[in-house]
This record gives C-alpha cells, sequence and structure tokens, in this order.
C-alpha cells in the first residue's frame, strides 16, 4: 500500500498561485510513489469553533459538519502539505478554523495523554509548508508560521519543511517562474520519499 499525504489547499481559487504550487509539489510526491488526497478547504461546509469543550474528555467534536471526514483523514495521514496564501497577515478563516477544530487532538495529547494518533505514524510524519504573501514585508509570514507550528505540533506531524514565495503581487503569475515551481516539485518528492524509502 502507498503512504498517504494530505494536502490542505487554503486558497479559494483553484487555479491560483497557491493551487499551481500545490499542483506541483503534488507531484513530486506522487512522482516518488505516495497517494495523495487534495481538500479543499473553503469548499468545505465548517465552522469556527464554539468552545463548547466536548473534545476535553471526548476524542471527537460535538459539531457535526465535513469536519467529521476531516478528522480520519488527518488521524490516518502519513504526511501533510500545507499550502496557502497569506490574509491579513495569517493564515485564511477557513483553513483557520480547520486548524481551530484540531483541538480534539489538543486535548487528546495534552490533557488526557492519550494521542488519537497511532504511535508508528507520530514519530515520521512531517508537514511540508507551502505558502505566498503579496505584500514583500520580512515579517509576512509570521502569522502563518506561528499557527502552521502549532497546529503541526498538536497533530503530531512536524513542521519539516518550507516554500514561502513573498511579494506575489509583483510577481504576478507563478508560470513566470519556473524554479520556483521546480522547488516545490522536488520538495514534494523529498517528503514523498522520506515515506516511500522507509516503507
Ligand atoms: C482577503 C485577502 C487578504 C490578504 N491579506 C494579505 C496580507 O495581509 N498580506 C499579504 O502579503 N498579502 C495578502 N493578500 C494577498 C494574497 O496573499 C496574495 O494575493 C496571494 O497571491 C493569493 O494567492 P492565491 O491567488 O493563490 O489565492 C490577501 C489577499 C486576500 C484575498
Amino acid at each position: 500500500m502507498k503512504p498517504k499525504i494530505l494536502a490542505l489547499l487554503g486558497s479559494s481559487l483553484p487555479e491560483g498561485n497557491t493551487a499551481k504550487l500545490l499542483k506541483q509539489a503534488i507531484k513530486g510526491a506522487e512522482k516518488a510513489g505516495c497517494e495523495v488526497t487534495l481538500i479543499d478547504v473553503p469548499s468545505l461546509e465548517l465552522s469556527s469553533c464554539r468552545q463548547l469543550y466536548y473534545c476535553k474528555q471526548q476524542s471527537s467534536c460535538i459539531m457535526e459538519d465535513d469536519m467529521n471526514s476531516v478528522y480520519p483523514l488527518l488521524k490516518t495521514m502519513d504526511s501533510l502539505i500545507i499550502a496557502t496564501p497569506v490574509m491579513t497577515m495569517g493564515v485564511p478563516g477557513h483553513l483557520k478554523s480547520l486548524m481551530d477544530r484540531c483541538q480534539v487532538f489538543y486535548y487528546a495529547k495534552y490533557e488526557r495523554k492519550e494521542s488519537l494518533i497511532p504511535k508508528e505514524k507520530k514519530k515520521t510524519r512531517k508537514t511540508l509548508l507551502l505558502s505566498i504573501s503579496g505584500m514583500n514585508l520580512p515579517d509576512i509570514f509570521d502569522g502563518i508560521k506561528n499557527s502552521t507550528i502549532a497546529f503541526c505540533d498538536i497533530i503530531d506531524c512536524k513542521l519539516a519543511d518550507e516554500l514561502l514565495i513573498r511579494d506575489m503581487d509583483n510577481k504576478v503569475d507563478l508560470d513566470r517562474y519556473p524554479d520556483l515551481m521546480k522547488e516545490a516539485f522536488d520538495k514534494g518528492f523529498v517528503l514523498g520519499s522520506a515515506l516511500t524509502n522507509q516503507s
């Protein structure tokens, strides 16, 4: 069986620059022999965390929405790719809500000390972060990075690699930057190879 990689797209634009970058990374991971499941996060029907705290005691969320089908994928994946634009200096709303809803994993791991992630997967799974900003500021990815590191820690899928592309408002179209597209492919390949070489 091929190792499973989950890919989360945070942009609403299926043909946008973030999606293009993600497509390259997916191709790389597939070339390495992995099976990739793509989730178009903005199209999910999901609410933000309402702080009902059901997950303090239970290993699930009391709210019924598309997160019901995302949780099993987050538990069983072997690695993760997150591809997101910067919005208002951080993670776009829908993707951030998905991350916040993973408090289910937080309480299991840190409070009840009974992680929901299979032991054998915990040690090996890794996250590749791809992100794009419109502006060109030195700290433009700080918000995305901080949220991603916390999220990856909570779901036991350590942030291992990243490709952060700034100044997209001036670059306009990533098709004009084949080196960056190749870099995304290569990083996807490396993420996938780490799994296929060990299986
Ligand atoms: C609602 C919204 C908020 C944004 N906020 C920021 C921001 O705070 N900083 C920034 O550098 N770019 C910001 N951008 C620009 C996007 O990061 C940029 O256009 C990116 O290329 C979008 O990627 P996509 O076309 O693949 O979705 C914002 C874009 C939108 C739509």
